[in-house]
């Protein structure tokens, strides 16, 4: 039977593991939604946000011991990305005429399609609702997509994210009223 899941949020302690488990999820989950070129380019396009941890707005899932997911939101306007990723924002956001951001969400391949991604995107809301957010956006991935309509996002507008190697990395702008 499966553990029951639980969060809490994440520490610079967890970092080493939130990476590994980035890579694995990047990894093993994309490619059957975009082609090698694709998945390769998007590690420079994805990835660890220390800042998200650094803001306590970043939170680690739990299923039996075993680190299942991570995911957060954010007061600043970056919109994806991690550390390594260009054209970072760190301005704070107005919650009266911007929207919160849900950054970063990954779920470990073993822990698929048992709420985790539901789970974090539930946890998302209801804080940036708390800090007076009307709304939440987030660059929503291919494989990302199915999960965000699932829980009433609305694509805005479709692009590509440019990297080094000249591939175009596809993502959606996607959003919704909380
Ligand atoms: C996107 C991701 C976080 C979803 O994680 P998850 O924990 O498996 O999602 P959940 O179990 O909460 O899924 C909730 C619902 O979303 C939808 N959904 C999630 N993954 C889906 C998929 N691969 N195909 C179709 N629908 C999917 C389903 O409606 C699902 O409900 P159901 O399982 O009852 O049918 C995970 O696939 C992932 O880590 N992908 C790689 C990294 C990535 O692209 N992250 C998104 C960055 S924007």
């Amino acid at each position: 039977m499966s553990e029951p899941l639980s969060s809490r949020l994440a520490t610079p302690a967890d970092i080493p593991a939130l990476k590994v488990l980035m890579e694995r999820s990047i990894s093993l989950l994309l490619p059957a939604f975009l082609s090698p070129e694709e998945v390769t380019a998007s590690h420079e396009v994805m990835g660890l946000d220390t800042q998200l941890i650094a803001d306590g707005t970043y939170f680690v899932i739990e299923a039996g011991g075993a680190i299942a997911g991570c995911g957060g939101w954010s007061r600043r306007a970056t919109l994806f990305g991690g550390d390594h990723t260009s054209g970072r924002d760190a301005a704070l956001l107005d919650p009266a005429t911007e929207a919160a951001r849900v950054r970063a969400m990954y779920t470990d391949p073993d822990f698929t399609r048992r709420g985790v991604g539901r789970l974090i995107l539930s946890l998302c809301e209801e804080r940036a609702a708390a800090e007076g957010f009307k709304s939440c956006e987030m660059a929503a991935t291919m494989g990302g997509e199915p999960l965000y309509t699932a829980c009433g996002y609305h694509r805005i507008e479709p692009f590509e994210a440019e990297t080094s190697s000249g591939v175009r990395v596809p993502l959606v702008r996607m959003g919704k009223a909380l």
